[in-house]
């Protein structure tokens, strides 16, 4: 029997990349809120930590980035106005996707040094308690969410590090980090090993990390080293290994859809595929997409 590990309660967020890939788009609001369907990517992610829990959410942004903070609070004129006008439904929506009052903090990434420096910078408002690490870009859509299916197996193997991951094909492991695994139960297997996104003849596997982790506090002052690692960033994957055999460690194939928003294809993807289950919406985008030439 493995003892009960203690519960996650916080999540950071990392959104202070720039977002140069959907340049133009980008120039002037940050990339976490392009919308899918009708809905900022950064929305998804919160509403999966909601979900699984998460009681403080933690962003870390950057520049031009405070749009972000005004979407997480209230807009009273425009609330005003659908109570004014009946709106009640939208004015209902807007309201259920405010995190409680006090949850929601906000620090700052001053250098872009990588994902690990990027947590690190959260860790004042983490402490010294587990939390999780959500990228937006990675857009889960699955029920339960992927950060829940995380949290069951943590409780399940008694705490340490989780990370989610995704069978990808060998020519694609340099855009990930990849684990070394060993022992499977059920969706969850032990990691032997992690490394950040390595040639396709040196990957340990095929299983690859997506954005979503559960980590143990001890992570910080392996970050805090500063070492450099792929690309010359500050790697979270390597401040994980670092606490191989030292914290349990597993990886977890969610039942989730992963869209990779971070792409032009994947963020199109994410559109068309969420778009086809709304009911409201999927009878003419089914219509429009039966109509493109080939
Ligand atoms: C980051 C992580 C990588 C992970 C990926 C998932 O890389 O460093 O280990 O596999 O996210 O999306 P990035 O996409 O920021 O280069």
């Amino acid at each position: 029997m493995t003892s009960t590990p203690r519960p996650v309660r916080k999540a950071v967020f990392p959104v202070a990349g720039l977002g140069t890939r959907f340049l133009p788009a980008t120039k002037a609001i940050p990339k976490e809120m392009l919308p899918v369907v009708d809905k900022p990517v950064i929305q998804y992610a919160v509403e999966e930590a909601r979900e699984a829990g998460i009681e403080q959410f933690i962003f870390v942004t950057g520049r031009g980035k405070h749009v972000i903070s005004d979407h997480f609070d209230h807009a009273y004129e425009l609330e005003s106005q659908l109570e004014g006008s009946g709106k009640l439904k939208a004015l209902a929506g807007l309201l259920e996707s405010l995190p409680p009052n006090g949850s929601v903090s906000f620090t700052r990434q001053q250098r872009p040094l990588g994902l690990g420096h990027a947590v690190w910078c959260a860790r004042h408002f983490v402490s010294d308690e587990p939390f999780a690490v959500i990228l937006p870009d990675d857009l889960m859509v699955g029920t339960p969410g992927a950060l829940s299916q995380m949290i069951k197996a943590y409780n399940e193997v008694g705490g340490g590090i989780i990370v989610a991951v995704e069978e990808k094909p060998r020519e694609e492991t340099r855009r990930y980090g990849v684990v070394d695994p060993g022992k499977w139960h059920g969706n969850t297997v032990e990691v032997k090993g992690i490394v950040e996104k390595p040639a396709p003849e040196n990957a340990p596997s095929t299983l690859c990390v997506i954005g979503r982790y559960i980590l143990p506090p001890s992570i910080f002052a392996q970050l805090e080293r500063m070492e450099r690692g792929a690309g010359n960033e500050i790697q979270l994957t390597d401040g994980m290994a670092k606490l191989l055999g030292h914290e349990p460690f597993h990886a977890v194939k969610t039942e989730c859809a992963r869209y990779d928003c971070g792409d032009k294809v994947g963020f199109l993807h994410a559109n068309i595929a969420l778009g086809l289950q709304r009911p409201d919406i999927a009878p003419a985008l089914r219509k429009i997409l039966a109509s493109l030439p080939k």
